[in-house]
């Protein structure tokens, strides 16, 4: 059998990830009230869903199938996701509204670190170059529906004064 590549914990941890990722963004669309909101959520939790398939689907190939396990820290973000809390506690929850205090925050480079294994196979190193721009999209329309979110409660706190 042919040595096992030293990426395959690396996928294993994104399928997962992604997993628990759709999770919470799925709960989270089904708890708001916010009809647009909810719609850019949905896109962010198919993304994820889709992330997490692909990841699994790569390690089966390579010969390495994924053996599910969850993070109780997934478990409770997950949890204030699904609950009545204010979308923007939410937002916050995730990073996002808030401001950054380390350079370690940078998503940007954390996700490029994905790439610096030098031994990444091409078609594994293809999915991963998609996921990464993915992600960074993802971010972007995040971020877009946090500042769309403030603005529409701000214009509703003006109407009721
Ligand atoms: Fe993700």
């Amino acid at each position: 059998m042919a040595k096992k590549p030293s990426y395959i914990g690396t996928l294993t941890a994104i399928a997962t990830a992604e997993r628990g990722g759709y999770e919470l963004f799925k709960a989270w669309a089904s708890s708001t009230r916010d009809t647009r909101l909810r719609t850019a959520l949905n896109t962010v939790a198919v993304r994820e869903a889709e992330h997490s398939w692909a990841f699994e689907k790569r390690l089966s190939e390579l010969g390495y199938p994924l053996e599910s396990a969850k993070s109780k820290d997934a478990n409770e973000i997950v949890k204030l996701a699904g609950s009545r809390s204010a979308d923007t506690k939410k937002f916050h929850a995730l990073g996002i509204g808030v401001k950054r205090t380390t350079d370690s925050d940078d998503q940007g480079d954390r996700l490029l670190s994905l790439l610096s294994d030098t031994t990444i196979d091409s078609q594994t190193g293809e999915l991963l170059g998609r996921f990464i721009c993915e992600e960074r999209d993802s971010g972007r329309l995040l971020t877009e529906a946090y500042k769309s979110l403030q603005r529409r409660i701000g214009y509703k706190k003006k109407q009721v004064k």
